[in-house]
C-alpha cells in the first residue's frame, strides 16, 4: 500500500491521527495529515475548556477548522471529548453546583456540542478516563456531584443529540487484562444490560517501548468485541527514553506492528488512531521529560521504522 490509509482500508478499517489545530497552517503537516489518514481526532479543540470556556459561551472556531479539513480530505471525524475531568474549565469544576444544576449543565454541553455537528461526526468519546488504575471510578466533579449514573446519562444525552453518531467510552492503561480493564468490562456490560446507547470502547494505548503483550492485548480487545461493541485504538503512541537509536526504533516498529496486528486479528476492532504523527508535535516530552520519539514520523516529518511497522500490522508489506 502507498499510504497507511490504504493499508488500513484494505482490512476494512480506518487509520486516524490526532490533529493539532496550531499546525494546520503548515503544508508539510497538512500534506501528511490529508494523505495518510482516513480519520481525524481533535487533539484539543473539542474539549470542554476550548468549546465552552465560559457558561453558555460556545466557541466552535477550532472545531469548525477540523471539520472543514476533514471534509476537504474525505475523512471521518472522531469527536474528543464530552465528559472528562481534565481540561475542564473552572466554572464547571469549582462552580459548587448541586446535582440538578450540574446535570442540566452536562445535558446542555453535550446537547449543544453534539447537536452542532449532528450527522457529521462518526464517533464521540462521550466519557473519557472515568477510572482509576485500581478499577474504582475516578473522583471528579461529575462523580462526586452526580454519582456514577453520570456515565449512563452522558450517553443518553449524546444519543438524543445525534442518534447517528457512534458513542464510545475511552480510557488509558486498559489495553491489557488488568484491574482497570476488568472494571471497564463490568461497567460497559452493565450499561448494555440497562439499554444505555453505547456503541464502542476506545483504548488509548499510550504505550511504553517494550512494555506490552500483543497476545494479551488481542484477547482483551476480543472480550469487549464479544459483547457486541466496536473496539478502537484511539490514541496510540510508543514512547521511549531519548535519544532514540536504531535498535530502539526497530523495536518500536515491531511494537506498532504487533499492536496494529492485534486490532486486525479482532473482527470488531474497526480502526487505529495515533496521537499525532510527527515527534515534534507529541504531548510526550512535555509530560514525561526525558522521553519522546513516540510517533511514526520524526521531528522533521520523515517516516521512521514505525511507519513500516504500521503497514506491516495491516498486512501490507
Ligand atoms: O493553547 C495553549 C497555548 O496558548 C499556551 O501558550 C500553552 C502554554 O502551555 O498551552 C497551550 O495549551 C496546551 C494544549 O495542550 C495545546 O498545546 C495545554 O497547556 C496542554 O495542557 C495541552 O495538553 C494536551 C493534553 O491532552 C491536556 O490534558 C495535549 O496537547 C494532548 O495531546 C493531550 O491529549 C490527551 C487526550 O486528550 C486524552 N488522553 C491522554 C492524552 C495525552 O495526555
Amino acid at each position: 500500500a502507498a499510504t497507511l490509509r490504504e493499508a488500513a482500508s484494505a482490512t476494512g478499517r480506518f487509520m486516524g491521527t490526532a490533529i493539532a489545530d496550531g499546525r494546520l497552517n503548515d503544508p508539510t503537516y497538512t500534506n501528511i495529515a490529508s494523505t495518510e489518514f482516513s480519520s481525524v481526532t481533535a487533539e484539543n479543540v473539542m474539549k470542554w475548556e476550548s468549546i465552552q470556556p465560559n457558561r453558555d459561551q460556545y466557541n466552535f472556531a477550532g472545531a469548525d477548522r477540523l471539520m472543514d479539513f476533514a471534509a476537504a480530505n474525505g475523512q471521518q471525524v472522531w469527536g474528543h471529548t464530552l465528559v472528562w475531568h481534565s481540561q475542564l474549565p473552572g466554572w464547571v469544576s469549582n462552580g459548587g453546583f448541586g446535582a440538578e444544576e450540574l446535570d442540566a449543565i452536562v445535558q446542555d454541553h453535550i446537547g449543544t456540542v453534539v447537536g452542532e455537528y449532528a450527522g457529521e461526526i462518526a464517533y464521540w468519546d462521550v466519557v473519557n478516563e472515568a477510572f482509576n488504575e485500581d478499577g474504582s471510578l475516578r473522583q471528579s466533579v461529575f462523580l462526586n456531584t452526580l454519582g456514577e449514573g453520570y456515565i449512563a446519562d452522558a450517553f443518553r444525552y449524546a444519543d438524543a443529540a445525534d442518534p447517528s453518531a457512534k458513542l464510545c467510552i475511552n480510557d488509558y492503561n486498559t489495553e491489557h487484562t488488568n484491574a482497570k480493564s476488568d472494571a471497564m468490562y463490568q461497567l460497559v456490560s452493565g450499561l448494555l444490560a440497562q439499554g444505555v446507547p453505547i456503541d464502542c470502547v476506545g483504548f488509548q494505548m499510550h504505550l511504553i517501548l517494550d512494555q506490552y503483550s500483543a497476545s494479551d492485548i488481542q484477547s482483551n480487545l476480543q472480550r469487549f468485541a464479544d459483547l457486541g461493541l466496536e473496539v478502537v485504538v484511539t490514541e496510540l503512541d510508543v514512547r521511549m527514553d531519548v535519544p532514540a537509536d536504531q535498535a530502539k526504533l526497530d523495536r518500536q516498529a515491531t511494537q506498532y506492528a504487533d499492536v496494529v496486528g492485534a486490532c486486525v486479528a479482532v473482527d470488531g476492532c474497526t480502526g487505529v488512531t495515533i496521537w499525532g504523527f510527527g515527534d515534534a508535535d507529541s504531548w510526550v516530552p512535555d509530560t514525561f521529560p526525558g522521553q519522546g520519539a513516540a510517533l511514526p514520523w520524526d521531528d522533521n516529518y520523515q517516516p521512521k521504522p514505525a511507519y513500516n511497522g504500521i503497514l506491516e500490522g495491516f498486512g501490507a508489506t
